[in-house]
């Protein structure tokens, strides 16, 4: 059987990190695509040339032709500009709604059967817009924020309790912004609940809201450490994570922005909510019972990511 095709679009610090990570893992056949002439290709030879010592089958190309990616398998974006310090996600709203235009007819025309990954901020946005340009069933197009999120609320919860972060399950729902929704309730050490280990005296509950505030902040904090880009290894072994549950049917339950139709009172937005996925993309939406201070939140990370879609639509006619 022919290897799976994965086909990067965006060849910077995630894209890059990305190709790494894929033909480490052997996950397929990929093609790096980058407006930037020589990039792609750089990091395609860079990478295919670390093969030999690693040890892994793949073949990887650089492109700038769209055609290149005919047949994908998977497709994960991260094409677009990166937030500098003082720059929130939504600063990048009109730039890379233009990019999401060009890469949806890109993907519509030449791999329309892909399973989509969205990477490109303002996530919950880009992934709408990114749905609507390609034309695409809304099951195969979604977007990486919650497993992002809920790893950095893992790697924090794991710190301040000194165990393995293996063992903590974490759930934050929401838009991948200020306003996304750390779930303490759903969230265990050993399946332990945080509200009962509080209980336990394991933490008190300051420092549990700093570690849930740290999470809400934990791009920005990487941003302001970098200065001159945005976090891309962990964003992409969140991504690398929903596409081999894809590749591999694994029927992951995963934290996904996933076009949510009918569940939490909600018609046809995309958002952050755990998500099941498979081989038929996002297979299911998950929903949760809130209780009121819960909901309280996600009302208002909703209403902040149906802020941005209308953003979009004023800028761009064709998707009003
Ligand atoms: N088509 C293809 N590639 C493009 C396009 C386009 N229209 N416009 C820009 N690019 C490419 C750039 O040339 C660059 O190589 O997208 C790449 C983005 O890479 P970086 O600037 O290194 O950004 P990165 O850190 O990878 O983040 C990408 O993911 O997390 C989000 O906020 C982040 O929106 C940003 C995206």
């Amino acid at each position: 059987m022919a290897r799976p095709k994965i086909a990067l679009i965006g060849a910077g610090m995630i894209g890059g990190t990305l190709a790494h990570m894929a033909a480490m893992k052997e996950l397929g056949d990929i093609v790096l695509f980058d407006i930037a002439e020589g990039i792609p290709e750089g990091k395609a030879l860079d990478i295919a040339e670390s093969g030999p010592s690693e040890g892994f089958d793949a073949s990887l190309k650089g492109t700038q032709d769209y055609a290149d990616i005919a047949g994908a398998d998977v497709c994960i974006v991260t094409a677009g500009v990166p937030r500098k310090p003082g720059m929130s996600r939504d600063d990048l709203l009109g730039i890379n709604l233009k990019v999401m235009k060009a890469v949806g007819e890109g993907i519509k025309a030449h791999a329309p059967n892909a399973f989509v990954i969205c990477i490109t901020n303002p996530l919950d946005a880009m992934v709408w817009a990114l749905r609507e340009f390609s034309g695409l069933p809304h099951n195969m197009v979604c977007g990486m924020a919650g497993v992002l999120d809920s790893a950095r609320f893992r790697h924090f919860l794991a710190e301040e309790f000194g165990v393995s972060m293996r063992d903590v399950t974490a759930f934050v729902l929401g838009g991948h912004g200020d306003t996304m929704v750390p779930l303490a309730r759903y969230s265990t050490v050993g399946g332990i609940p945080l509200p009962d280990l509080v209980g336990m005296g394991w933490t008190s509950q300051e420092k549990l809201d700093a570690i849930v505030q740290r999470t809400r902040d934990g791009g920005a904090e990487i941003v302001g450490l970098l200065k001159t880009g945005s976090a891309y290894y962990a964003p992409a072994t969140s991504a690398i994570e929903m596409a081999v549950a894809y590749l591999k049917d694994q029927k992951r339950v995963l934290p996904c922005a996933a076009h949510v139709d009918g569940a939490y009172g909600l018609d046809g937005l995309y958002v952050g909510v755990p998500t099941v996925i498979g081989a038929g993309g996002v297979e299911r939406v998950i929903d949760i019972k809130l209780d009121k201070d819960e909901q309280a939140m996600f009302d208002k990370s909703v209403s902040a990511v149906k802020g941005l879609v209308k953003a979009c639509k004023e800028i761009d006619g064709a998707l009003a």
